[in-house]
């Protein structure tokens, strides 16, 4: 197994399944002892973070472990000492280094010269740990993965991008709704198509709300301005406009269709509050379930037995 978690698909299918699976286990029965005992875990956070933060630190605590928070301006990367001395540093005082930062190929740079466990919070490609919380929270609520449809709906952003591997690789029928310009890249498409040949999964690209919708298991949306790109707002808020999950959008759905949402969302924007606060929202469980989640994950790549 390789021994950081940057993206979804640098992993075996079977190795995503055995982490949602774990992630719904700890949520219902818990985990045994402290799998932390004794390790240090530093938190590196380029961006602005309130469940990914706090569910490592909550998650790393209750796992016997020691979490510190490291921001750029207070460590010496902030004033430009490189990515690759810094990795190599850390890794002689810790055990593991979970990273939030802007481009995936900084969190890879840094994976190749760290000999301890990576695991990526967040880049603006990728949100794998988002991912494994996702499939978890359906596999809790539906009772099974394989044969659901998930309708996209929004940006084709990193957490898109996740969801759309995830999906591929567990064998859930996933359709996103975007404007043309924003569907994921060719790279991201090509690598779910190859693991939705295996799964049988079906990946349809729309700039149709609707279509993505129809006989939708799960509807899911994130905002349409990612962290980073707020000198795109304006642009975006117009480009997206219409691609709100509301409640016309849920009849589109199957009737008992759960609607989705990785948080913080915008109201008004890629989701109505009328279906954001509804019945059929499981957001807040989505949300808990960053927790157990990556308790799962913090086992896997760093826990005793790994
Ligand atoms: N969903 C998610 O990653 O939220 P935060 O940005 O608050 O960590
Ligand atoms: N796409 C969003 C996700 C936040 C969890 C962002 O990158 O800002």
């Amino acid at each position: 197994m390789r021994s950081h978690f940057l993206k979804l698909s640098d992993h075996a299918p079977q190795t995503v399944l055995k982490l949602v699976r774990e992630a719904v286990r700890i949520r219902r029965k818990g985990l045994k002892g402290k799998p932390l005992n004794g390790k240090t875990i530093a938190l590196f956070f380029e961006k602005s973070s309130t469940r990914t933060r706090v569910a490592f630190q909550t998650g790393i605590y209750q796992m016997g472990g020691f979490s510190m928070m490291l921001r750029p301006d207070e460590i010496q990367l902030g004033r430009g000492e490189s990515h690759r001395d810094t990795a190599k540093v850390l890794s002689r005082y810790l055990d593991a280094v979970v990273i939030r930062t802007n481009e995936h190929e900084q969190l890879v740079d840094f994976a190749e010269y760290s000999s301890i466990p990576v695991i990526n919070a967040l880049t603006d490609e990728y949100h794998p740990c988002q991912a494994i919380a996702d499939f978890a929270t359906l596999l809790d609520v539906k009772g099974k993965l394989k044969g659901l449809k998930i309708g996209y709906v929004g940006d084709g952003n990193n957490v898109a991008n996740s969801l759309l591997t995830g999906a591929a690789m567990l064998g859930v029928d996933i359709a996103l709704a975007t404007p043309e310009r924003y569907r994921p890249s060719d790279e991201v498409m090509a690598r779910a198509v190859m693991f939705a040949r295996t799964t049988g999964a079906k990946i349809t690209l729309t700039s149709s709300p609707e279509e993505a919708a129809a006989g939708a298991d799960a509807l899911y949306t994130d905002v349409w301005v990612s962290m980073g790109q707020e000198s795109e707002a304006e642009r975006r808020r117009k480009d997206f406009a219409g691609y709100i999950v509301d409640a016309k959008l849920l009849k589109s759905a199957k009737r008992d269709c759960k609607v989705m949402h990785c948080l913080p969302a915008h109201r008004g924007e890629e989701i109505s509050a009328e279906v954001m606060d509804g019945p059929a929202s499981i957001i807040f469980e989505q949300a808990e379930y960053k927790l157990h989640a990556q308790k799962a994950v913090l086992k896997m790549f760093l826990g005793k037995g790994k």
